[in-house]
């Protein structure tokens, strides 16, 4: 199973797609948590990114096909995958397009998560992050169980630097003028899957795999 997961910032991509690769063994493959990684690392790559996250724009696209398309020469790629936040360009888009025809396969689905913009920004605003294992929650949506610290290992939880209302309004623009094509470009291939993101985590989740099951 090869599927995208798309949608604005804040939409539910990545709480949807860990829940995901888990169901159906798939590995998860999210560009942000790769920019964010090596940020943490200080490497080369994460200081470039950096600079083009901050301000909510995009990192320019040879960078970010080169990261995919070496991810998905990767062993663990070659039975399925779940790409989170790529492509995220019409040229991303089509890099991806290149990829699989070298390597003799398609994509089973787009998955497209929509959310009001008003909602967005009341996600990505109140979102925290555990230091430690990377698991997401919301102040108000899906506190955890720990208050202050990650339910799941104890790590503290931490704020996005990118997740402010300023970033994130710049998020929602930059979507709706370089992503939104690609609805239309999923579309015309017959792929295209809209998903209401305004449930709760669970019912989208089962909506979700309702629509892949018929896949697979
Ligand atoms: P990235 O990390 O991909 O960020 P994003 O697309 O802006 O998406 P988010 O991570 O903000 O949201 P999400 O949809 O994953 O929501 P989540 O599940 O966390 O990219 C960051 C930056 O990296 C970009 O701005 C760009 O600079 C760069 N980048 C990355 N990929 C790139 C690419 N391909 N090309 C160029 N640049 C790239 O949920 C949000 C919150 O809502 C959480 O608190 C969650 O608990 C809560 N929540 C989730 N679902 C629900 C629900 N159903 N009900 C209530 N609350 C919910
Ligand atoms: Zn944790």
């Amino acid at each position: 199973m090869r599927i995208i997961l798309m949608g604005p910032p804040g939409a539910g991509k990545g709480t949807q797609a860990v829940a995901i690769s888990d169901h159906f063994k798939i590995p998860h493959i999210s560009t942000g948590d790769i920019f964010r990684h090596n940020i943490k690392e200080g490497t080369e790559l994460g200081k470039k990114a950096k600079s083009f996250m901050d301000q909510g724009l995009l990192v320019p696209d040879e960078i970010v096909v080169a990261i995919v398309e070496d991810r998905l020469k990767k062993d663990d790629c070659q039975t399925g995958f779940l790409l989170d936040g790529f492509p995220r360009t019409v040229p991303q888009a089509e890099a991806l397009d290149q990829a699989l025809e070298k390597m003799n396969v398609h994509l089973t689905k787009a998955i497209n998560i929509e959310v009001d913009k008003h909602v967005l920004i009341d996600r990505a605003v109140g979102r925290r992050i555990c230091k430690d294992c990377g698991a997401t929650y919301h102040i108000q949506f899906n506190p955890s169980n720990s208050g202050e610290a990650c339910e799941k290992c104890g790590g503290k939880l931490y704020q996005r630097d990118d997740d402010n209302e300023e970033t994130v309004t710049t998020r929602i623009e930059v979507y709706l003028k370089e992503t939104l094509p690609l609805i239309e470009y999923y579309q015309q291939k017959g792929i295209l899957v809209v998903i209401d993101g305004q449930k709760d985590i669970d019912r989208v989740f089962d909506d979700v795999v309702n629509v892949l099951r018929r896949d697979q």
